[in-house]
């Protein structure tokens, strides 16, 4: 830390922070326009000039020294700041009162009055460009941009989808989408970092416009006619008078907009913000302050929200009658679900009943589900959707680390020299997450291998991207880790000291020769050797894998092998490595933590521990069965064979993502009683004998956990759409209904319960979680938490990692003469999953109605097909038919069908194989024959999706530029200008050292 003087007193410094910054930190005030905390100085702006050893230089552009002197108010100081402001308020029409951004936090509006401007120099002039309204989520106003070049530097350097930029060579400059095409036309991902930096309102989000203000839904003419009305009192008020009203104006919004922290509902990355809300209308969303994002969101956390007020809610529940549903109070329908679950325990026994738990719903909710299982019906049959996704990392990792989560933060990812990616399409499942590891590629020289049979963004950004054959990772995970032993590249000093079980580890990897990997995988020696080397030469590796690896019948010896590998190489205990399986759904982390699993009790305490059960017996007063429940997969065969009478099931559309849809619908239609809770009437509704009207996260209470175990609080936006219940009370009702007594009057007493009864999270409160304050588990009494874990040792009696010896494995379904072809499956960034949600969203089904299958060029050509040919995909298992979108993603007899449909869904076509150690299915194991049918349409996406946008890479706002200007003139006259860059110059540019 150094010390340094601002207007006479002194303030601490961290070692080259720039001065702007511990002027804002201590809340000097001072304009500095175009400075946002998380963006770094750009130095666009000049309003943040202050005087150092008599020199004008900018606060922002200037790192601090100890001993420094600077003065903030000097005169000299001053007469730049305003020059430099009157310059901005020259490309900006000040209509405050009816704007929609007056709310308090106008950078351009607050400025104005920080520095008491009356009237303004340079007027302000209209640039001849249109506003641009071709995004369905945001528009662009070049008349109010003020050219401060946030949004160019959120764009290129912290959500790196690299999209905009300015032409600071052009007459009039502007902010540009893909170097000049519209923004419906260009790469933008929508992602709403632009938009939320903005520091006025030239980004605003549509759903703001016209809505936020008192006066801003008046007709154009009207509002046009208001603004003259400004302009022309103007001259004879000054702003300060005008700006008065306004300040009214937005203090009466106050009184009807609310602002409430939430956290995002969709991927696992755990995004927060707060939500701005008027009465039911959705204003905006607002990231700031996240523990896990900062400023970031993606599509869906930003403006994914529409389905919450969709009129699909089901507000009624409904009973069952012969092949019709009919409207029930909620009386009667928590009457029959009470009474037809206990009848058929008392027929056939509590293992005659099974319930799945929902990995979109709260760590309170999952927790009564499953205590409902174990402590009112008497049965371990519960489970969640983690056995589609996660269950093999969580395996792999419990194996050999001993906890079954990501082993640091998502910020530790830019510690790492290197990141090696598996079978993980990070951009647009783990949006934000990727984001975090395109800054540190693309700013900090950090190395990204991708291993893929696609190739997605995270393939082309990589330094090192190779396809290996589908469902071979086990194969050149376990080669090089050979390779790395047998060359001494290992890191044998981390594994004497730290891990147990290497020679018989060592002897597993016998067959797993170079040859033999390359072979299997279709990679050539010299790329896994060169893999290996980049490895072993990298101080700090992190390991991201997914879908890719965990959907397949090797998936938890492939998670295994990965942290093997990571053993071998010291990769654990030290931020920037170690083990990071992204978790697919905001809350499967917690689903999984709170016991909605057969054999686990929530902190994934052993339901077969009799200690263990005995606590928890003593807790909720009834005996804990030790017999191991079955799973989703199990519970389907369960059906079928007739042991399995009932399934009670929330938030989860298990008739479309369980895999081989037609054999589980077929199952669930055999079912004696089946209750589905939603918040719409599923697929997996038509199934149902009583259907029951959910509440979603806006309209609840409770935490998620997001995949670097991060918990965290959301709070109330809405209350419930009347008709529908949160899923915590309507649980209560029905365990209440067979005979319990809760009385949870909060989700808060239903935590407080939990932490007395789970170790890994005793110290978790939901004090300790106000606001945007997060713990991420393990959390002892103390509140203490671990954002990395194993930096003591590793949760196993003698503190050491376990090296867990994994064998060759094929996989399942492989091609044959008549299924030819090979289809992938996964996310779409847009749309989550089978799109119940975001195809609810109007502007997302604008850019991606339908799902669709990718062809490869060379298929195409040898098939006769083109964009929006129809074709039929058809397996043993069943049959879907969509649109082809031909692209060079996919290679050969590869193809790709997102999972955005409930109408064509992928598990028609995915078989029951499953992983043998932990029953996920083999999702990604699957062999097709494509019929290509006579039918031509149209490309099944359209034109203004962002994939057929061309981005602009560059490395951030590029002042540079705009300083070469002739009309460039420094504010305050030729004094020297001091960038934090470690340049100087007259303010033409950096033109040498400091
Ligand atoms: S991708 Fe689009 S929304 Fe996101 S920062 Fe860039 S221009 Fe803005
Ligand atoms: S659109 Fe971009 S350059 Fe214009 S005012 Fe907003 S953040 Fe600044
Ligand atoms: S979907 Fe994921 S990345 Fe996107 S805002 Fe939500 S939590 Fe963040
Ligand atoms: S804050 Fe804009 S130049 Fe410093």
């Amino acid at each position: 830390m150094s010390k340094i003087e601002i207007d006479g007193k002194m303030y601490q410094a961290n070692p080259g922070e720039p001065v702007v910054e511990v002027i804002r930190r201590n809340q000097i005030e001072m304009p500095m326009v175009c400075y946002h905390p998380q963006l770094g100085p750009i130095q666009t702006c000049d309003t943040c000039m202050v005087e150092i050893d008599k020199k004008l230089v900018r606060a922002c552009g200037t790192a601090a020294v100890e001993g420094m002197k600077v003065s903030t108010k000097s005169n000299q100081a001053v007469a730049a700041q305003r020059e430099a402001f009157d310059i901005i308020l020259g490309n900006h029409l000040l209509y405050c009162t009816v704007c929609d951004n007056n709310n308090g936090n106008c950078t351009v509006h607050n400025t104005t009055k920080l520095l008491a401007i009356e009237h303004q120099k340079h007027p302000f002039k209209e640039k001849p460009y249109e506003k641009d309204e071709t995004n369905p989520f945001y528009r662009y106003d070049p008349d109010q941009c003020i050219l401060c070049g946030r949004c160019v530097q959120a764009c290129q350097t912290v959500q790196v989808n690299e999209t905009l930029s300015i032409n600071w060579e052009a007459e009039h400059p502007r902010v540009q989408w893909d170097k000049g095409s519209s923004i419906g036309d260009s790469s933008c991902v929508s992602c709403g970092h632009c938009i939320t930096v903005c520091p006025c309102n030239a980004l605003q989000e549509k759903s703001m416009l016209g809505h936020a203000g008192f006066w801003t839904a008046l007709p154009a003419r009207t509002l046009d006619g208001m603004i003259d009305v400004v302009k022309e009192i103007e001259p004879e008020l000054g702003y300060g008078a005008i700006l008065k009203v306004s300040e009214a104006e937005a203090a009466m919004r106050e009184s009807r907009v609310r602002k409430t922290k939430t956290v995002c509902t969709y991927c696992g990355v755990g995004c927060s913000f707060d939500i701005w809300t008027k009465d039911r209308h959705i204003l905006k969303v607002e990231p700031e302050h996240g523990p896990a994002n900062g400023i970031s969101t993606c599509i869906k956390g930003k403006f994914g929200w529409d389905y919450v007020n969709s009129k699909d809610r089901l507000t009624k529940p409904l009973i069952r009658e012969g092949d019709r549903f009919r409207e029930a109070s909620w009386e009667d329908a928590l009457a029959v679900v009470a009474g037809r679950m206990s009848d058929i325990k008392q027929k056939h026994g509590p293992n005659a009943l099974a319930f799945v738990s929902s990995s979109k719903c709260t760590n309170e909710e999952n927790y009564l589900m499953q205590k409902l299982a174990r402590a009112v019906v008497g049965t371990n049959n519960i489970d969640n959707c983690s056995r589609y996704c996660q269950a093999p990392a969580t395996k792999g990792l419990s194996r050999t680390v001993g906890y079954g989560g990501d082993s640091g933060s998502i910020h530790d990812l830019t510690l790492a020299d290197l990141i090696v990616a598996i079978g993980t399409n990070t951009s647009e499942s783990h949006p934000v997450l990727a984001t975090r590891v395109k800054i540190a590629h693309k700013l900090h020289g950090q190395k990204l291998i991708v291993a893929d049979i696609r190739e997605h963004e995270m393939a082309e950004r990589a330094d090192l991207f190779f396809r290996p054959n589908p469902g071979t990772d086990l194969y050149w995970i376990c080669a090089i880790s050979k390779y790395l032993i047998d060359h001494k590249l290992a890191n044998l000093g981390f594994i004497n000291k730290w891990v147990n079980g290497f020679d018989e580890y060592y002897r597993s990897l016998e067959p797993f020769t170079m040859p033999v990997a390359a072979e299997k995988c279709g990679v050539s020696i010299e790329t896994l050797t060169r893999v290996a080397r980049m490895i072993a030469d990298a101080q700090r590796v992190c390991i991201l894998w997914a879908m890719g690896v965990t959907q397949h019948s090797m998936g938890a010896d492939t998670s295994t092998a990965i942290s093997n590998l990571l053993l071998i190489t010291g990769n654990y205990m030290r931020p920037g490595t170690g083990a990071y399986p992204l978790r697919g759904h905001n809350n499967v982390q917690g689903a999984g933590d709170l016991g909605c699993a057969p054999d686990k009790l929530p902190g994934y305490q052993d339901v077969s521990d009799a200690e263990i059960r005995a606590k928890f017996a003593a807790a909720w007063g009834v005996e804990v069965t030790d017999a191991k429940g079955l799973d989703n997969h199990e519970m389907i065969d369960a059906i079928e064979e007739g042991k399995l009478k009932s399934l009670y099931l929330f938030g989860e559309e298990m008739s479309l993502v369980d895999s081989n849809a037609n054999y589980v619908q077929e199952a669930f239609s055999k079912l004696e009683f089946m209750v589905v809770q939603d918040i719409f009437f599923s697929h997996t509704c038509q199934f149902a004998d009583v259907v029951l009207p959910a509440s979603p996260s806006l309209e609840k209470e409770g935490t998620f956990t997001n995949t670097e175990r991060r918990i965290q609080r959301l709070y109330q936006v809405f209350e419930p759409l009347e008709g529908s219940r949160p899923d915590w009370i309507i649980i209560q009702d029905i365990a209440n209904r067979m005979g319990a007594k809760w009385n949870y009057k909060h989700p808060s007493e239903i935590m407080d319960e939990v932490t007395r009864l789970t170790p890994i999270l005793a110290g978790v409160s939901y004090e300790r979680l106000e606001g945007y304050k997060s713990l991420q588990w393990p959390v002892e009494a103390d509140g203490s938490d671990q954002p990395l874990l194993y930096t003591k040792k590793f949760p196993f009696p003698d503190g050491k990692a376990r090296l867990h010896p994994v064998q060759a494995h094929d996989p399942t379904e492989p091609a044959t003469a008549e299924y030819d072809l090979h289809l992938n499956n996964g996310r779409m960034l847009e749309h989550f999953h089978e799109a119940n949600m975001t195809g609810r969203v109007a502007g997302i089904h604008s850019i991606t109605p339908d799902t669709f299958v990718e062809v490869s060029k060379e298929l195409a050509i040898e098939r006769g097909v083109e964009n929006g040919t129809h074709v039929q995909l058809q397996s043993p298992y069943g049959r879907v038919r969509v649109r082809a979108l031909v692209t060079d993603r996919v290679k050969g007899k590869q193809l790709y069908m997102p999972m955005n449909s409930t109408t064509s869904p992928i598990n028609r076509l995915t078989s029951s194989h499953a992983d043998p150690v932990t029953h996920t299915p083999a999702y990604k194991e699957l062999s097709v024959k494509m019929l290509v049918l006579p039918e031509v349409g149209e490309s099944p996406l359209p034109r203004k999706n962002f994939r057929f946008g061309h981005r602009t890479p560059q490395t951030g706002v590029e002042v540079e530029r705009k300083w070469k200007r002739s009309d460039y003139k420094m504010p305050g006259g030729n004094l020297v200008q001091i960038s934090i860059n470690g340049n100087r110059s007259n303010g033409h540019g950096p033109t040498h050292s400091l």
